[in-house]
């Protein structure tokens, strides 16, 4: 992919990007005092870059934070992790910057970054994009962990297209719907049944009704095919509201001992020729270059302590896929500077191109394809014991530089940290490259054709001095 891609970014820069933002102000979101002017007076940073904010009954988004415990599938209730709009209750009484996260919780914690986002406008008609507000995976609970409604699970969000196609109609059929963009906090996988499953197996079918063929949607792992979502990171527990709080943490990881080669955080494993048992037989063989936290049963979901620890004192994190090809533990691992060692190309390099430069994942992660592990032969202990220290302590470097961009920082954060692109800042961005090129083909009335790779020519990344960047 590597070649022919920089002559295609710039043509898509010139085509895409009407009002290119200068370089270097890039992976800057406006300053404050952008805010308090009128949105006629000229605010250069939003033009195309304006959000409106759908306002949807409270039964498609609050409403759903006080039932999200009634279901008799759930073996741990979710709704005190509704907390802090979504963030979780803080991991102890003092502690500033960390919280007990659970990612199904992304969306009111998104919807509570984007009111304060700096380009909203009350005006749908001004919009460059629509947001909707719709906690769609927390609806979605009734038909995954009910067994009574596994059968309707075909229903999941038909409620929503009709209120929009009723209540103010024109806001939608505007641009019939490609302007819109909503979260969905979970892997595609779980919503992408088809509607006429009989029977019924797992999921229900948001991904997968014509209905909802036209909006953009955030996931946390997209399907190998994406046609609507666009995956983006999964919510780790650190969220800093000051640029000294991170800047603290980022030094504490940079200088961090890393006295173990390789670390292995998860459960499963067991039986069958699988890549998690080889992980399992190889570090119990080398407890010398490997160590393993035992995350079985879900007790790591919220208790970040378990493994942050570990992962500032190891230099490589084993990031084999679990249910679902993705894992959060990648991320935690991004932000202690430990470096992802991936199996599969679809645990993070095909998910994450609007935050993670798919071009330079040889730059700040290691790939050991899982089949020459189980079947090979391959000991993932000498392929990291052979990468030369010196290229060790640079990847972790280049690691660290990208953290920032998939951190999502608290809401009411600092306007020093606000000027650094977080996750959702960066998800935003990918948000509107994909619903310009949406719209310029609705507009044109060509055929609409997501190509991902075009739409990851992120604008972003193409400055080498910006790429890594944390100002
Ligand atoms: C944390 O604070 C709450 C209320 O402020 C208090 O009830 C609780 O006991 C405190 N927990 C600890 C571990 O100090
Ligand atoms: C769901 O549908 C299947 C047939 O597809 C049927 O066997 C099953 O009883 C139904 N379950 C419920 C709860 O209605
Ligand atoms: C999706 O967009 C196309 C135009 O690109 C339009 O014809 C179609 O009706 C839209 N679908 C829905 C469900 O709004
Ligand atoms: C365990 O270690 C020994 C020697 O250190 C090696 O010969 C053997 O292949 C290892 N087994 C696994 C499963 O890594």
């Amino acid at each position: 992919m590597a070649p022919p891609l920089l002559p295609l970014f710039i043509m898509l820069m010139l085509v895409l990007i009407p009002n290119p933002i200068p370089q270097s102000h890039a992976r800057f979101t406006p300053k404050a005092e952008d805010l308090v002017t009128s949105q006629s007076g000229g605010r250069p940073a939003c033009d195309g870059r304006w959000i409106h904010i759908r306002s949807l009954p409270a039964s498609f988004n609050t409403e759903l934070l006080e039932t999200c415990d009634a279901f008799p599938l759930m073996d741990e209730p979710l709704c005190p992790y509704a907390a802090n709009h979504g963030l979780g209750p803080r991991t102890h009484n003092r502690s500033r910057s960390w919280y007990r996260t659970d990612p199904r919780l992304l969306e009111p914690l998104i919807h509570r970054r984007l009111m304060e986002h700096p380009c909203l406008t009350p005006d749908p008609s001004l919009a460059d994009a629509i947001f909707l507000p719709y906690y769609a995976s927390l609806d979605a609970l009734p038909f995954l962990y009910s067994p009574p409604l596994f059968n309707s699970s075909a229903l999941h969000a038909l409620p929503l297209y009709h209120h929009l196609l009723s209540d103010q109609p024109h806001v939608y059929s505007r641009r019939h719907g490609h302007d819109h963009f909503l979260v969905l906090a979970g892997p595609a996988w779980d919503f992408s049944q088809a509607p006429d499953a009989d029977p019924v197996l797992w999921g229900t079918s948001f991904l997968s009704r014509p209905e909802f063929f036209n909006l953009t949607v955030l996931t946390l792992e997209s399907r190998p095919s994406p046609w609507q979502e666009h995956a983006i990171p999964h919510p780790t527990s650190f969220h800093p509201a000051t640029l000294a709080r991170l800047a603290a943490w980022l030094a504490r990881a940079r200088r961090s001992r890393r006295t173990t080669l390789m670390l292995f955080a998860g459960g499963g494993g067991g039986g069958g020729a699988n890549i998690r048992g080889s992980i399992r037989a190889e570090c119990e063989n080398r407890t010398d270059l490997c160590q393993m936290v035992d995350c079985s049963d879900g007790v790591c979901s919220h208790d970040p302590i378990r493994f942050m620890r570990p992962m500032l004192r190891s230099s490589f994190c084993l990031q084999p896929p679990g249910d679902t090809p993705t894992r959060r533990s990648t991320f935690d691992g991004i932000l202690a500077g430990c470096i992802p060692v991936f199996f599969e190309e679809i645990s993070a390099r095909k998910q994450y191109g609007w935050h993670l430069p798919r071009d330079r994942y040889e730059d700040f992660s290691v790939y050991v394809p899982k089949e020459d592990v189980v079947y090979g032969g391959v000991r993932i202990t000498q392929v990291l014991s052979a990468i030369p220290e010196a290229e060790v302590r640079r990847m972790r470097e280049r690691l660290l530089e990208l953290a920032p961009g998939v951190m999502y920082r608290r809401h009411g954060s600092s306007a020093g940290l606000r000027a650094i692109k977080d996750a959702v800042d960066l998800a935003i961005d990918g948000v509107f490259r994909r619903i310009r090129r949406r719209v310029r083909a609705l507009e044109s009335r060509q055929l609409v054709v997501v190509d991902d790779a075009e739409e990851d020519g992120d604008d972003g990344w193409m400055d080498g001095s910006d790429l890594y960047g944390l100002r």
